[in-house]
């Protein structure tokens, strides 16, 4: 269960995460962290490559830790970054997001300056899954009848 403890932890989690980045190309740090329903946190950063498209963000790092460490009954993700306004996931990891939260799972978008002064919820931006990507494909939609047109 998401907690006014647990949910401060997660956002540490993800400003300590940011450490690790592994962003020398865009020198552009990312932290994330997953909260689990057994209140393990998982972390993850940004880890670039030399060939560009092998870059994995924050997001995708900490999801696919956690999965494939038998983890993936998520409550709740937070993000942050070093620039002062709360950055969003990609479409790619939204997509990721999608296949194992609920659509209503929140997602913390956390400024670098949080607690900022004087804003709302300290400057985050609380979002859901399903908020960042309406109208999804998701695994249910594999298991839904198909019309005997296509390949039997
Ligand atoms: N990045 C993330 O890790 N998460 C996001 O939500 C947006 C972008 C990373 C990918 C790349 O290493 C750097 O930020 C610049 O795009």
């Amino acid at each position: 269960m998401l907690t006014e403890d647990n949910c401060q932890s997660l956002i540490q989690a993800a400003i300590q995460a940011k450490e690790y980045a592994y962003s020398p190309y865009s020198k552009f740090r990312v932290g994330a962290a997953i909260l689990c329903a057994d209140d393990t946190i998982v972390n993850g950063a940004n880890v670039e490559n030399a060939s560009w498209g092998g870059t994995i963000c924050a997001e995708r790092t900490a999801v696919v830790k956690a999965v494939s460490e038998g983890r993936k009954d998520f409550i709740a993700l937070a993000v942050t970054s070093d620039i002062a306004v709360p950055i969003s996931p990609c479409g790619i990891c939204r997509q990721v997001l999608r296949e194992f939260c609920t659509l209503d799972m929140p997602v913390f978008l956390v400024p670098v300056d949080y607690p900022k002064k004087d804003a709302k919820d300290g400057g985050i931006l609380k979002m859901t899954v399903g908020g960042l990507l309406p109208y999804s494909f998701g695994p249910e939609h594999l298991e839904l009848p198909r019309q005997p047109t296509g390949p039997q």
